[in-house]
């Protein structure tokens, strides 16, 4: 009772301070849901003077101990210059949980859980628009989060004993057990209330602070209660027809099942992957070293295949888990605390927007060497492979991820196709998938575009008043429009359809982990080139945020322009950061080149010289055969057994092929 009305106070004092700070925070959303519609299992706030909760510890009582050392090996050196230790300071994230706050009620309920959860679980989030969190709150996904996670799913003999105390405390809060959306867990975390901090080692005798070892840590399930995002206020039904559609239920309720495949599926990271043969083993997949050799594709002392998320996004070396003078033992498999992934852009906005002594982001090298490693994740992510059949050229995309490609957050994430077709004197004839990096506008109708894309049916529009399709309405999107992102291996319809991540407007084959878009190559092509781009934040999102986060920046707010800004809202502070920060330059994943000449032997014009003429005649043998001595790639006509189509090897089944295409006229 005691503690129900000190929180109960501390409300009305910070609606009263709110309101007087900031008059539009409290503007009536579109749709008027209470905490309860936005409920979901596991540990829920604590008010920080309860007995039995011990604080979760801010970061930097661990980086006395667990920083300041070999940068690679420590994990808060590595942990500070990640998304996650930013994910409350995020502009991106400050833009949309502003619109969100518009138009939902008490969205903070929802999206502080995740983004800000030191504050979250300690009772500091009542404010639903973070206003009445600490700063201590703000270093999002803090070490004490993932290390005083507990397994919701309880496993005898493998969960450490104690767990069971744990999750008996929470009594209905407990999450529903397996096959129900249990350790699938949508923000259905629990955390310890006790501060011991679980990891992969048996510390043995160990005096520094209270240790358990958890297999639950090194398991992708420790990752799944926010790497799924399902928006509780929707519950599923489906028709008798087979039709799926996603209801708001009567306002002021709980989700009538808490299963999260009964909700609408925001993003489905975890479940790609629990869905994918990453689940089921660890997959071989190596590159070339350049020395002849092959390596492990994503790092991690001497490891060639992969599984969970840890293996590709905290690859393991060798070193200390905590500095050498502690008496640290030297260990082969010690986590890098990397978390890189698809954001090459943002980190450097949160250092121009924040005190670096605030967002410790102190070491400008260290912002470039973590946006280095999303570059990096990003150019392993794919393979690109062409092909020339006939007068197609065939682009294949594969998907080297342990999940879709791209995945995850949606919203402004894409990779595209871009194609440029040469002739024989290196003019640009014709492009497809063209990006005017002086605008950031892609051309979309020409080409592939792999991404995933929401939107309002019908009955949500009537509810918020917001027109039906595709929009960035995260918090109040309902519908799927397009998904045609490229599924993992180990890919199947079925098993996609029961985690809510099927293919929409699009076809995948049971297995099918690559994509292939056949381009017509347009007459009087020597040869293509072809890049593959993925991008983090895409003009349209952006300019969406800019328009509609436009509440007025006040003198309180937490992200403030800096001196030379001319923004007045947050959403046009959005914008100009990503102008000013190259309007989130695509990476370039894969590029490859090709030569459109495997059917094409017209290679020759009056007296032997290069360039197609409309005949075929003596010229074109001449050209080819000085192409082929030359070692130009244009003579690359055959692969194996003389079949048309480049190897990148010239040799007999070059002529066989081109004797061929010739006496077949081919055009
Ligand atoms: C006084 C020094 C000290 C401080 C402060 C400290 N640690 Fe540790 N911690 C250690 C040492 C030493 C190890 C052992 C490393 C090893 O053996 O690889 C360790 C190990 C760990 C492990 C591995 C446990 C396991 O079973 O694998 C975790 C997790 C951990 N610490 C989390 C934290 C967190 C979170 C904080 C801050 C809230 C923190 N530590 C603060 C000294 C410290
Ligand atoms: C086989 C390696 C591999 C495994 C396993 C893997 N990932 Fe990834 N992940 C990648 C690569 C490569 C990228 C970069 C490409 C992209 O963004 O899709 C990536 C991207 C991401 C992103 C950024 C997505 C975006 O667009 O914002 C997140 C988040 C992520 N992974 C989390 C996870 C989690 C959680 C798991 C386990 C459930 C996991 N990954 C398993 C390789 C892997
Ligand atoms: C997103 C979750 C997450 C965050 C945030 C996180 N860790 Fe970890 N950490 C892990 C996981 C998972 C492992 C085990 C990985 C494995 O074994 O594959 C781990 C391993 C460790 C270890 C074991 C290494 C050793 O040799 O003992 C230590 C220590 C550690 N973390 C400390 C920290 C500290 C300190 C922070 C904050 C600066 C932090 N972690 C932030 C997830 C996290
Ligand atoms: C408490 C919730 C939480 C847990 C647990 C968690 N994450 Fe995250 N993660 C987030 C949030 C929130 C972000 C987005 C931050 C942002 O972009 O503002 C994120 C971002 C990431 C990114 C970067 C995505 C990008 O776009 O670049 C990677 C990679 C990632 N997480 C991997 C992991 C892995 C691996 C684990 C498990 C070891 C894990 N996360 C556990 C909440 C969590
Ligand atoms: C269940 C946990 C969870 C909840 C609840 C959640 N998020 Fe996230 N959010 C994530 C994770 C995990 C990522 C990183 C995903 C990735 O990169 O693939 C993320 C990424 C984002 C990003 C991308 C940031 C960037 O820099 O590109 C934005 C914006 C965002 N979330 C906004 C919100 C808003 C607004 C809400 C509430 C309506 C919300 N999130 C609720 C887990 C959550």
């Amino acid at each position: 009772m005691r503690h129900g009305m000190v929180s109960e106070i501390r409300w009305v004092v910070c609606i009263l301070a709110l309101a007087s700070m900031t008059g539009s925070a409290f503007a009536d959303p579109r749709v008027a849901t209470t905490r309860k519609d936005l409920y979901l299992f596991g540990s829920q706030p604590t008010t920080p003077d309860e007995i039995d909760f011990e604080f979760l510890r801010e970061a930097d009582v661990c980086a006395a101990c667990h920083g300041d050392y070999t940068e690679s090996q420590s994990p808060y050196e590595r942990w500070r210059y990640t998304m996650m230790a930013q994910a409350y300071r995020d502009p991106i994230f400050q833009a949309a949980f502003q619109i969100a706050n518009k138009d939902i009620g008490n969205a903070g309920e929802f999206c502080l859980r995740c983004h800000a959860p030191m504050g979250w679980f300690q009772g500091r989030a009542t404010a639903t628009d973070g206003s009445s969190l600490d700063p201590l709150d703000y270093e999002g996904v803090s070490c004490s989060i993932c290390h005083r996670a507990v397994d919701p799913d309880y496993k005898p003999g493998i969960s450490p004993s104690v767990d069971q105390d744990v999750l008996a405390a929470l009594g209905f809060d407990r999450p529903p057990q397996a096959g129900q959306g249990g350790p699938l867990a949508n923000g259905h975390m629990v955390i310890d209330n006790l501060d011991r901090r679980r990891g992969p080692f048996d510390l043995g005798q160990f005096f520094f602070h209270e240790f358990l070892q958890s297999n639950f840590h090194v398991t992708s399930d420790v990752c799944a209660a926010c790497h799924d995002v399902s928006n509780p206020a929707y519950t599923k039904s489906v028709s008798g027809g087979g039709q799926v559609t996603y209801t708001l239920g009567s306002l002021d309720s709980k989700h009538p099942t808490g299963n999260k495949y009964d909700m609408f599926p925001v993003e489905r990271l975890y479940s790609e992957w629990a869905a994918s043969s990453f689940a089921t083993g660890a997959v071989t997949q190596t590159i070339p070293d350049g020395l002849g050799g092959f390596v492990g594709r994503y790092g991690g002392n001497g490891m060639t295949a992969y599984s969970s998320c840890q293996d590709c996004h905290m690859p393991p070396v060798q070193g200390t888990g905590c500095a050498p003078f502690l008496g640290s033992p030297v260990r082969p498999n010690v986590p890098q605390h990397n978390f890189a992934g698809a954001n090459t852009w943002v980190l450097k906005s949160i250092n121009d927007l924040y005190p670096p002594e605030e967002s410790r982001l102190e070491d400008p090298a260290m912002i470039n060497a973590a946006i280095g490693r999303a570059v990096t994740m990003l150019q392993l992510a794919s393979d690109t492979e062409l092909k020339v059949i006939g007068d197609n050229l065939r682009v294949r995309v594969i998907n080297e991820t342990g999940h879709k490609l791209p995945s995850g957050y949606a919203e402004g994430r894409r990779v595209w196709i871009n194609v440029k077709f040469f002739d024989a004197s290196s003019n640009l004839i014709n492009e497809r998938g063209a990006y005017d990096s002086a605008t950031g506008t892609l051309t979309t109708s020409n080409t592939k575009v792999y991404e995933q894309k929401q939107g309002l049916d019908s009955a949500a529009s009537i509810l918020s008043g917001l027109p039906t399709g595709e929009g960035f309405h995260f918090a109040l999107n309902n519908v799927i429009l397009k998904d045609n992102r490229i599924p993992p291996r180990g890919f199947s319809n079925a098993a996609f359809a029961a985690v809510q991540a099927e293919p929409v407007q699009a076809t995948y084959a049971d297995g099918q982990y690559w994509d292939d878009t056949y381009f017509v190559i347009p007459p009087g092509t020597a040869s293509t080139q072809v890049n593959v781009y993925h991008q983090t934040s895409t003009k349209e999102y952006i300019e969406f945020l800019r328009d509609n986060a436009d509440n007025p920046i006040l003198p309180g707010d937490l992200v403030q322009p800096p001196a030379n800004s001319n923004a007045t809202t947050l959403g046009d502070l959005v914008h100009e950061q990503w102008v000013k920060w190259g309007r989130s330059t695509p990476t370039l994943m894969d590029t490859a080149a090709t030569l459109a000449r495997a059917c094409k032997p017209d290679l020759g014009q009056q007296g032997g010289l290069l360039g197609a003429d409309g005949l075929l005649n003596n010229n074109d043998f001449i050209v080819f055969i000085d192409l082929f001595f030359t070692q130009s790639p244009l003579a690359d006509f055959g692969s194996q057994g003389g079949v048309a189509g480049s190897d990148g090897v010239l040799n007999n089944n070059d002529f066989i092929a081109y004797i061929d295409a010739y006496f077949a006229a081919c055009p």
